[in-house]
């Protein structure tokens, strides 16, 4: 039993939908007539469970002027993988937690334990495991031939007990898979439950900032793809990442959805091989794996995720359809934009495709959040829809507006010598993302608006 709770915490139940408060669960709420909303909440904080006092632990929380704050930079360890540090934004800080979720399956425990045997050689870590037992964690690690003999294991699904052990261990690193097993004990409801994750995560938290040891919490996600239950979970850790990958694809892309030391978007490219999880440091290579013969439909966007460009290929078929509603289907992209650009092209390029549907998609199961992609989309859409192939060695990236113009997108000049470097010979961009000096090796064509685009293709 943990030292720290000496008085039961009382707990009460607040309805989801209405927020009226009662002493007892029921199925329904009396207030709002609410079904299955009654979800268990602290009444008050046990000691040590505070989630305030500047993270000092101190009582009485005192004004500061900021010029007053310390502030030496972040102490950061690399984790000794290039792309986790990367979307880390630049190695682990310390106290930190990070947020790692993901489907089942996708690799999280292996990435972690990778992770973790590494950092062992150099610093005190611990691997807390809810989900595993030590015997499977060690066949892994043997398999994976990890360094293993530094590194602890802790099969606990307590919080309290857990924080116990970790107080008096002072580890640098501490692994919690998965935070969906873990309970406290201040709370009835079983693990897993929206009241206790959220309760574990905060005494996690709370710990961490406490003590300084960075805390990596695994998080598995539910259906509908949010963090499981509670999206409440990604306001109180310091980092999220996410675990991207397509079923039957060997590749996996971690993106920080949330970093307060970095950059988000940010994308960590790994291929899951027999010995575990490889970094893949060439991304650009990968998603361009091609027929050597270009076919219709076929085009090669120069998309930046977070703060590296990368080259992927972007497909579309465009087919009479049978339908009174023909299909517009995309993957990797978002569908509202495809119908946008399709009006554009009808509207300012006098092209209507509302017999046709459209299936666009991004090879290798990249996702494109940022509007770069317009050109890419429109063009490849049209080489599909005349059955006319374009340029094997081109690429082209820009963003279409609404009136037909073709607006330029950030970090023109690293995306030309992205496809420069990968041996790309011609480049159709906006014009105010024109290079001022000349790229070697690379032809680039200037467009203004959609008439421009017609016009040389
Ligand atoms: P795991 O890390 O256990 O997933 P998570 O913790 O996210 O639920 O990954 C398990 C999957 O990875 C499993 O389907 C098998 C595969 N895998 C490999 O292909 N090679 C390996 O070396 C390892 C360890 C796992
Ligand atoms: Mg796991």
């Amino acid at each position: 039993m943990a030292q720290g709770i000496k008085k039961q915490a009382k707990s009460h139940y607040v309805c989801r939908a209405c927020g009226a408060s009662f002493p007892k669960w029921a199925g329904q709420c009396s207030e709002c007539q609410a079904w299955n909303a009654l979800e268990e909440n602290l009444t008050s904080h046990a000691a040590g469970t505070s989630r305030f006092a500047g993270y000092t632990g101190e009582t009485s929380p005192q004004i500061l002027a900021l010029a007053e704050v310390e502030s030496e930079k972040e102490a950061r360890s690399p984790t000794g993988s290039p792309e986790l540090d990367r979307v880390l934004g630049g190695g682990l800080v310390e106290g930190s937690v990070v947020l790692i979720g993901g489907d089942p399956g996708i690799g999280k425990s292996t990435l972690l334990i990778q992770t973790l045997a590494r950092l062992s050689m150099k610093l005190h870590t611990l691997y807390v495991s809810g989900e595993e037992s030590p015997r499977q964690i060690s066949l892994r690690a043997t398999r994976l031939g990890l360094p293993a003999d530094k590194l602890q294991l802790l099969p606990e699904t307590c919080v309290e007990r857990i924080i116990a052990i970790a107080e008096r261990e002072c580890p640098h690193v501490m692994v919690v898979d998965s935070i969906q097993t873990m309970y406290t004990e201040l709370l009835q409801s079983a693990p897993g439950s929206v009241s206790q994750v959220r309760e574990a995560t905060a005494q996690l938290v709370h710990f961490a900032k406490r003590s300084g040891t960075a805390v990596f919490l695994v998080g598995h996600v539910t259906k509908e793809g949010s963090l499981a239950g509670p999206r409440v979970l990604e306001h109180m850790v310091d980092c999220v990442l996410y675990f991207e990958g397509e079923a039957g694809s060997q590749f996996r892309l971690i993106r920080t959805i949330k970093n307060r030391f970095g950059a988000v978007n940010e994308l960590g490219v790994f291929a899951m091989t027999d010995k575990g999880l490889k970094e893949v440091s060439n991304p650009s290579a990968i998603f361009l794996s091609r027929q050597a013969e270009t076919v219709p439909g076929s085009i090669i966007l120069v998309t930046r995720e977070g703060t590296r460009p990368l080259l992927v290929e972007v497909q579309a078929l465009v087919d009479e359809s049978p339908l009174a509603n023909p299909r517009r289907v995309t993957l990797g992209l978002e569908q509202n934009r495809l119908s946008m650009l399709l009006a554009v092209l009808h509207r300012h390029g006098g092209i209507g495709m509302f017999d046709q549907d459209v299936y666009v998609n991004v090879v290798g199961g990249v996702r494109i959040t940022e509007t770069a992609s317009d050109l890419a989309v429109l063009m490849a859409a049209l080489s599909s829809f005349r059955d006319r192939p374009l340029d094997h060695g081109l690429v082209v990236f820009g963003e279409v507006g609404l009136t037909g113009e073709i607006r330029p997108v950030p970090n023109g000049q690293e995306r030309l010598r992205e496809a420069a470097k990968h041996g790309f010979k011609r480049a159709i961009v906006p014009k105010a993302n024109l290079p001022k000096q000349s790229i070697e090796g690379l032809q680039v064509t200037a467009v203004d608006n959609l008439s421009d685009v017609l016009e040389i293709y």
